[in-house]
């Protein structure tokens, strides 16, 4: 199974690329998709509706945990609870991770989630993760080794020092990264083009593709319909066909 793991700088067009990627890789492989925003945005880029996030079923866990019958195993009662918030789609699975922790310890289940996720690796052959702003996610831990991270920037210097930091951490949090690698967003010319390339080179990080700013993709986003509606053609979709290409996954 190959992970493959959305992150960068907020409003870079995390979901939006995430919910691309998944539309294309879908096509061949068995995909699922993780939510991994609170904000539970993916389902909606994706067309798919979600009804009960992890978060959900975390909570009542929690409260329900010390009342059941010793004698129940626990995590399999969780693992169990868990599986059945998976949503199953014709093209694609999705799950949302919902809430992230609370007050109080929520380490046991956060390692009973990534068991879970490690479980699943038998169930699909690529799991595609969009995860919230900034660097949260990774210090959570929640996923262990990641095949492929790639970290959307918009044509600010600032979304490449997110880069180069989400690198960092991932390193000081020994989370075993295989590849990782930008993605420029919303760029709208050559010049955006040299100046991000420059950057990027001077990081030392490499950059696999630029997606245009794309007229038609605002357009669905702004009226809350699904990138499923995309066309083939537009600039975006086709952008992100190449980089997927590039990943070689395929
Ligand atoms: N290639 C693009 N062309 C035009 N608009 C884009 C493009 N990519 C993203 N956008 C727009 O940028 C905004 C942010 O996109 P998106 O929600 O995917 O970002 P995000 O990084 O997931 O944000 P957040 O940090 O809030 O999760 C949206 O309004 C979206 O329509
Ligand atoms: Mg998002």
């Amino acid at each position: 199974m190959t992970t493959i793991v959305v992150s960068g700088k907020g409003g870079t067009g995390k979901t939006n690329v995430a919910a691309l990627i998944v539309r294309i890789i879908s096509e061949r492989k068995v995909t699922l998709a993780i939510d991994a925003d609170p904000d539970t945005n993916l389902a909606g880029a994706l067309g798919a509706s979600i009804r009960k996030t992890v978060g959900d079923i975390r909570e009542g866990f929690l409260d329900e945990k010390d009342k059941l019958p010793p004698e129940t195993d626990k995590q399999a009662h969780f693992e169990y609870r868990l599986m059945g918030i998976i949503e199953e789609g014709d093209r694609f699975d999705i799950l949302a991770m919902g809430r992230p922790e609370g007050p109080g310890c929520y380490c046991y289940v956060n390692n009973v989630l990534r068991a879970i996720i490690e479980r699943l690796e038998g169930n699909y052959e690529v799991v595609v993760i969009d995860t919230e702003a900034g660097l949260e996610h990774l210090s959570r831990r929640t996923v262990r080794d990641i095949d492929i991270l790639l970290v959307v920037t918009d044509t600010s210097r600032r979304g490449l020092e997110t880069a180069d930091r989400i690198r960092k951490l991932a390193n000081e949090l020994n989370i075993r990264v295989k590849q990782i690698y930008v993605v420029a967003n919303k760029v709208r010319d050559e010049k955006d083009r040299e100046k991000l390339k420059n950057m990027a080179e001077e990081m030392d990080l490499e950059l696999i593709g630029f997606i245009p700013f794309d007229e038609e993709l605002a357009e669905l986003d702004l009226d809350g319909k699904p990138l499923t509606q995309l066309k083939d053609s537009s600039p975006a979709f086709k952008a992100v066909k190449e980089i997927v290409e590039r990943l070689n996954i395929m």
